[in-house]
């Protein structure tokens, strides 16, 4: 099972502020988006908030439209989403609504953390991570309990660390027409080493006076360490391989190359454009210089591990790769006996030092447009 997909949601003032530093919360939003907000609520198994959000504002975090309750019950899910919050120092008000209102609660925090917060008899589940919080361990923990869509509202100093650390998916901003100007004030992201180069802007809606943004990060992940960005451009990937010409005699996959910046360099797909044998890999890097300088730290996203055999032409997609200078793959599904036996494009990478990363979690979109060759 993969991670959780993990969808950060915030609201900031035109000068970037989460808050003002007053002692009530700056309502950013308009109605409308409180009840977008709500309908997102409702739409994912948990809600997470940092420690600090609850010391602010006291938020009770639940879905306030009876109708989205009953439709979540109805579907077979609890008629709240768990309620999960981060804290180091366990050092938690045992008498916020957070712990009171809504369904499940559970805390991930530091042994020490733990030993504090089970001391005040808190009502909820008390994870203790170590030392240090750890955040793959945390939805690693978040899907074995059942999550798959993770929600989360804030605020900085959490959003911060899940963008830096390539572990959000999405980002939900909505940008509200006031001004904080007080450098005091929390801000919505810290500084730090950020992905380079853009996002992608997947959505801007207006809701009333203020503008949601929905954006998704692109840029690759490093070495064998799998990222957001990389689940996407697989997907990609995935949906190029639905578009092959239909083939008795070879597979249909998707190919991508994406620079480190996230920047889409080439796509390709099996069979594309009247060539009846080209391979996605192929038919992607054939659309790029061989010198181009981004290649060495680019990745390619192949549906398929990349060919380490062909009879349709001399060079198999893994030496076209290892040729190129890209140093990384990332892959759903590992070649099959279908057409050669002992396939293995990956153990010809990984045998020239270029890494390999396999998403098993895409195998099946990636088989989708093959069945007919698996039976
Ligand atoms: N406009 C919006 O959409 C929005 C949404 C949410 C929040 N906010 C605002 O954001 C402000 C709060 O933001 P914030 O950045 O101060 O707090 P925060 O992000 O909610 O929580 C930070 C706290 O979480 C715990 N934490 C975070 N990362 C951790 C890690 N790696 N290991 C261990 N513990 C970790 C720590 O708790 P301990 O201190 O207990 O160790 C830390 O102090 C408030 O003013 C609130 O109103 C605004």
């Amino acid at each position: 099972m993969p991670l959780p997909y993990v969808l950060l949601s915030a609201a900031v003032s035109l000068d970037g502020y989460l808050d003002d530093t007053g002692p009530e919360r700056l309502l950013l939003s308009s109605p409308a988006d409180f009840d977008r907000v709500d309908e997102v609520r409702a739409s994912v198994d948990a809600i997470l908030v940092g420690a600090g959000t609850i010391r602010a504002d006291n938020p009770r975090l639940l879905v306030n439209s009876a109708e989205r309750r009953a439709a979540r019950t109805a579907a077979g899910k609890p008629e709240y989403p768990l309620k999960v919050t981060v804290s180091g120092s366990g050092d938690l008000d045992p008498a916020a609504k957070f712990w009171h209102t809504g369904g499940d609660k559970v805390v991930y925090t530091t042994d020490k953390g733990a030993e504090r917060a089970r001391a005040v008899g808190l009502a909820a589940d008390i994870v203790a991570l170590g030392d240090d919080l750890d955040w793959l361990r945390l939805l690693a923990d978040l899907r074995d309990r059942g999550v798959e869509r993770l929600m989360v509202e804030g605020g900085g100093t959490i959003h911060t660390q899940l963008l830096q650390q390539g572990l959000a998916d999405e980002l939900q901003l909505v940008l509200a027409p006031l001004f904080v100007g007080d450098p005091a004030a929390p801000r919505l992201f810290g500084p730090g080493g950020y992905q380079p180069g853009r996002l992608r802007l997947v959505e801007t809606r207006r809701i009333e006076d203020v503008v949601l943004m929905r954006y998704e990060p692109t840029a690759p992940g490093t070495g064998a360490a799998p990222n957001a960005a990389d689940r996407h451009w697989l997907r990609l990937a995935c949906e190029l391989a639905e578009l092959c010409p239909p083939s008795e005699t070879a597979f249909s996959v998707g190919a991508v190359v994406v620079a480190a910046d996230g920047t889409e360099l080439a796509r390709g797909h099996s069979r594309e454009a009247d060539d009846p044998v080209v391979h996605a890999e192929e038919a992607a890097l054939a659309k790029l210089a061989p010198d181009d300088p981004r290649l060495p730290t680019a990745t390619i996203y192949s549906s398929l591990e990349p060919c380490a055999h062909r009879s349709s032409r001399p060079t198999p997609c893994a030496r076209l790769i290892l040729g190129s200078g890209v140093r990384r793959v990332v892959t759903a599904w590992r070649e099959p006996n279908t057409f050669v036996t002992e396939a293995d494009g990956t153990g010809v990478l990984t045998s020239a030092g270029a890494v390999v990363v396999e998403l098993p979690e895409y195998e099946d979109r990636a088989k989708a447009p093959n069945r007919h060759l698996l039976k």
